[in-house]
């Protein structure tokens, strides 16, 4: 199936202002009416090493009027990329979701009023997915857009304007501290429980676990779990001279708040000491100007590169349905001595 057969096209969006040009996604649009989705998928097999060459440019494709209805037929689309299945059960991903089908599950079911900062995908975890797509079924009466941030320029501005902070975070890397429920609480962007983000209906086996992962723990009243991460990297090389602030800085210090946490107490530096609050508010700032804020049109897919774009949600009205799908799971190199 050729791009003429489906009449796809790059369409140019336009991006707001303040925004750095560099930051707009690539907008690939159907043009024909009732595709099938064989031909899509045909398609999309027939184009893999190009969409990975775009992607690598642009951070983020978005594909619009494919045609695509159903968690279903995002499950087959996001298939037809050929690329191996990262399932929410066997992340350790702190929002609670709603698994659909194999690949698909809900994005973050947090209530409608709460905002999610901008992060890469568990980067706050030894183990992160390289690509992950949304797919939006509903879009919201109003708001909720899905900011996507060019992490890689963020990168390259902060170390202009603030190298100490970058090299601190180079080379001391971060630890995450987040306290975990016993059992799912839908209320809060990352309520998801410790039975669930371990696998373990136990104490004892989810000890186990986060023994094996290099966390350290401690539990608290009331069933709750309060662990941190081994020193996890803050920025990370996507290609030779290429980086990325591959972390979740931003969200953990704005956002990882709800009735069992403090986003004060969320994150440090890998040897324990807190980070410079000036430079993360300056971070916060400076990641408007490389953000272009998705607005959803049902059916749409974007299809992130979660080493190079961070993202986000906005607080939204109405009904919205985005489904999520990971690829590729990664292990981040784990410092065991920071300096
Ligand atoms: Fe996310």
């Amino acid at each position: 199936m050729s791009e003429a057969q489906l009449n796809v096209a790059p369409i140019p969006l336009v991006p707001a202002t303040g925004c750095d040009e560099r930051a707009v996604p690539l907008l690939l649009q159907c043009q024909r009416d009732n595709v099938e989705p064989s031909s899509v998928c045909s398609w999309i097999a027939d184009h893999r090493s190009d969409f990975e060459a775009k992607l690598n440019a642009a951070g983020t494709i978005l594909f619009r009027g494919f045609g695509l209805k159903s968690p279903e037929d995002f499950d087959q689309f996001v298939s037809a990329f050929g690329e191996e299945n990262f399932p929410y059960e066997e992340s350790l991903s702190n929002a609670v979701r709603v698994v659909r089908t194999e690949r698909v599950f809900s994005a973050n079911e947090a209530p409608a009023d709460v905002t999610i900062f901008l992060h890469h995908e568990m980067a706050q975890t030894p183990i992160f997915p390289q690509k992950l797509f949304f797919f939006c079924e509903i879009a919201a009466a109003e708001g909720g857009e899905t900011p996507l941030c060019r992490s890689d320029l963020l990168l390259e501005r902060l170390a202009e304007v603030a190298p100490q902070f970058v090299t601190d975070c180079e080379k001391k890397g971060l630890k995450y501290t987040n306290v975990m429920p016993g059992d799912d609480d839908a209320s809060s962007g990352m309520g998801r429980s410790w039975r669930s983000t371990l696998r373990a209906d136990a104490r004892k086996a989810a000890e186990s676990r986060l023994s094996q992962l290099g966390y350290s723990w401690e539990w608290l009243d009331g069933d709750c779990l309060r662990a941190t991460t081994p020193v996890l990297p803050a920025v990370r090389e996507i290609s030779p001279g290429r980086r990325s602030f591959f972390n979740q800085l931003i969200a953990a210090s704005s956002g990882w708040k709800d009735t069992r946490n403090d986003p004060t107490k969320a994150i440090t530096y890998g040897d324990g000491q807190p980070l410079d609050r000036e430079a993360v508010l300056l971070a916060t700032e400076l990641a408007r100007e490389f953000s272009y804020n998705v607005d959803w049109q049902p059916g749409d897919v974007a299809m992130v590169d979660n080493r190079i774009s961070m993202h986000a949600r906005q607080p939204f009205i109405g009904t919205r349905k985005i489904w999520a799908s990971l690829v590729k799971a990664e292990r981040q190199p784990i410092d065991e001595n920071p300096s």
